[in-house]
């Protein structure tokens, strides 16, 4: 799904965007340990790079942005870090309310809630209905997510329906795969991005990925810049995408 775009930075037509770009912000606890400070000021940090790649996806007309904000793996962390992470995402959605209503933003959680602290559970359901008829760009965070439990969810989903005699196995198909995702609905990533150096996945939309184009960078997410977002911007455009065929 490639868009035309103008570089409002350099004045110049680009030639294609992603459409929907997802990332690992990574590298936060790092960018705290070399700055001397603890963990969760790492994390604190780190959301101005988010306000940042908000406005910049706005600025560039990318209709989907999707963040990994917490991995149904980190509950591995001490708890002392997990609860100032949940706080601190609670109080993000109270400050950046009104912003994301102005901004025309539309917020959607993925992810397993039962697990969340009840007052952020509750704050997410608020700000998903608040935004739920914006549409300038869907922001998509993925909090207490899980590329592997997404999928066991809907291999569940499914062997019930079968069970049922509500579908024939040989219904089973990408398309209906795709349908019963938490993407449900929406184009996979074109591009990922993982800031904080490691080359890998971490879970992240498993099934969602197969096609889409990885950029890597060792920067530390709160030091990620709008210059290596166009970076990025600018490397995908250069990517021949051929999804297995012939260009
Ligand atoms: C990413 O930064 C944020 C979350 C996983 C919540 P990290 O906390 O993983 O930072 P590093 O990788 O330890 O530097
Ligand atoms: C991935 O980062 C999860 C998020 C950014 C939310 P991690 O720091 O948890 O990944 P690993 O442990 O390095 O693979
Ligand atoms: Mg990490």
């Amino acid at each position: 799904m490639l868009k035309h775009r103008k570089d409002n930075i350099n004045n110049k037509i680009s030639k294609v965007i992603p459409n929907h770009l997802a990332i690992i912000m990574d590298g936060n606890g790092r960018w705290a340990e070399e700055n001397n400070l603890p963990r969760y000021a790492g994390h604190k940090a780190g959301v101005k790079t988010v306000r940042m790649v908000i406005t910049e996806s706005i600025r560039v007309g990318i209709g989907i942005l999707t963040l990994y904000a917490f991995s149904t793996e980190n509950w591995k962390r001490p708890k002392q870090e997990i609860s100032s992470l949940m706080g601190l995402f609670e109080e993000i959605i109270e400050k950046e309310k009104e912003e994301l209503l102005e901004n025309k933003i539309r917020i959607r959680f993925m992810g397993h809630r039962e697990e969340l602290p009840l007052s952020l559970r509750l704050a997410m359901e608020n700000i998903e209905e608040e935004t739920k008829l914006n549409n300038l760009l869907l922001l998509n965070i993925a909090l207490n997510y899980g590329g592997r439990s997404e999928l066991c969810h809907v291999f569940r989903l499914l062997s019930e329906e079968i069970v049922q005699g509500h579908i024939e196995p040989s219904q089973i198909t990408q398309e209906l795969i795709n349908k019963n995702l938490l993407t449900s609905g929406l184009p996979d990533p074109d591009l990922l991005i993982r800031t904080g150096g490691e080359l890998r996945i971490s879970n992240f939309l498993l099934w969602q990925i197969a096609y889409t184009e990885l950029w890597f960078t060792k920067t530390f997410w709160p030091d990620f810049s709008k210059k290596q977002l166009w970076k990025a911007l600018t490397d995908y455009e250069k990517r021949v995408r051929k999804f297995g065929g012939k260009v």
